[in-house]
């Protein structure tokens, strides 16, 4: 039994923020940003919570899908960012949807949370144990950023992306590959509730997201490259067999070295970080969206799909749509 996509959705804040915009309440630039990293622009939420936009994406995926909320049986929601510590934003979702037959709960693999999402779907759908799955990555990180660390806040953004997973016979994904690496985890770390405890004393350093940008390029470019490769080869299939790569949306640099070490076109690297920025566990599912928005996916098509940060973890995936 295979795990196939069968619909996609995804939700935007309202509110576009340029990097002209962003030049006028920090010392940056356009030129900048967009030189270091494709980013011209992205959504920041004034309105939209993290559940608001995941359950207008949900309800995208499922219209798309063709499925009615009583059909899933999980909802899984990848994010750092989620309203509440309880109840998840997966349960929130699920109340706003009326998925009353569905089990639901978030996990956190930061920019990796989707791709992590999909796998554990993936294993209970394989196991016979569920038949349809609500995958969703969700982000609300202008409220974790650090406003005065020009270095890290130009380059993230908001937003949720979903998809509607079903056991299939014929089609669906290929292989997985998850990594972790714990031991390198503070190079990009944010912690987002201080310590409430009147008895301890807490200190305001790592509140907000903080990133050592150049050691999380060099994880990146090394730890895609190779799972990547793994993952083809586990499914059986090279490189120029595959159709699409759909990538986590970091950086437009992080994105070309990974097409140059695959020794593939940079054409088949669809991106989304221009209009968007890095929305962590919402960038692989929003990008996919927009793909099938735009007619790029076909039935028999081969997708590879990488998402990876904080963590740090990775995660790659080859789907046949
Ligand atoms: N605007 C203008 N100048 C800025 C700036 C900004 N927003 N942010 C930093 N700078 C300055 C720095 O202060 C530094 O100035 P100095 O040389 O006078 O000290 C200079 O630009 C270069 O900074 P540096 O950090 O060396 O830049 P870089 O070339 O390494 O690029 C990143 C920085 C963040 C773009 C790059 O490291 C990167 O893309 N890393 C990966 C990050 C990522 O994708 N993380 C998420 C993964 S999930």
């Amino acid at each position: 039994m295979k795990t196939r996509i069968i619909g996609t959705g995804s939700c935007l804040p309202a509110n576009v923020v340029t990097n002209d915009d962003l030049s006028k309440i920090m010392d940056t630039s356009d030129e900048w940003i967009s030189s270091r990293t494709g980013i011209r622009e992205r959504h920041l939420a004034k309105e939209e919570t993290t559940a608001s936009m995941s359950v207008e994406a949900a309800k995208r995926a499922m219209e798309n899908a063709g499925v009615t909320a009583e059909e899933i049986d999980l909802i899984i929601l990848g994010t750092v960012s989620a309203d509440y510590v309880t109840p998840s934003c997966a349960c929130e979702v699920q109340a706003a949807i009326g998925a009353k037959n569905a089990v639901a709960f978030d996990i956190n693999a930061a920019c990796s949370g989707f791709m992590f999402a999909l796998h554990i779907a993936n294993a209970y759908i394989q196991s016979g144990i569920y038949r349809t799955a609500l995958i969703i990555g969700a982000e609300t990180l202008s409220k974790i950023m650090d406003w005065n660390d020009r270095s890290t806040c130009v380059l993230f953004g908001d937003g949720a992306g979903a998809a509607v997973v079903r056991a299939d016979e014929n089609t669906g994904f290929l292989a997985f590959d998850l990594g972790s690496d714990g031991s390198r985890g503070m190079v990009l770390a944010g912690l987002n509730r201080t310590n409430n405890n009147p008895l301890v004393e807490t200190s305001k350093e790592l509140q907000y997201v903080h990133m050592d940008g150049q050691e999380v390029y060099k994880f990146a470019v090394t730890a895609v490259p190779a799972s990547l490769h793994k993952v083809l080869e586990d499914a059986g299939i090279s490189a120029e067999e595959i159709d699409y790569f759909a990538l986590h949306q970091a950086n437009i640099r992080i994105i070309q070295s990974v097409a140059k070490r695959l020794k593939v076109s940079e054409d088949k690297f669809p991106i989304s970080l221009d209009h968007c920025g890095n929305i962590s566990a919402a960038s692989v599912p929003i990008l996919l969206d927009e793909m099938n928005k735009n007619g790029l996916l076909k039935p028999g098509m081969k997708i590879a799909l990488s998402g990876f940060g904080g963590g740090l973890t990775w995660a790659s995936a080859v789907v046949e749509w």
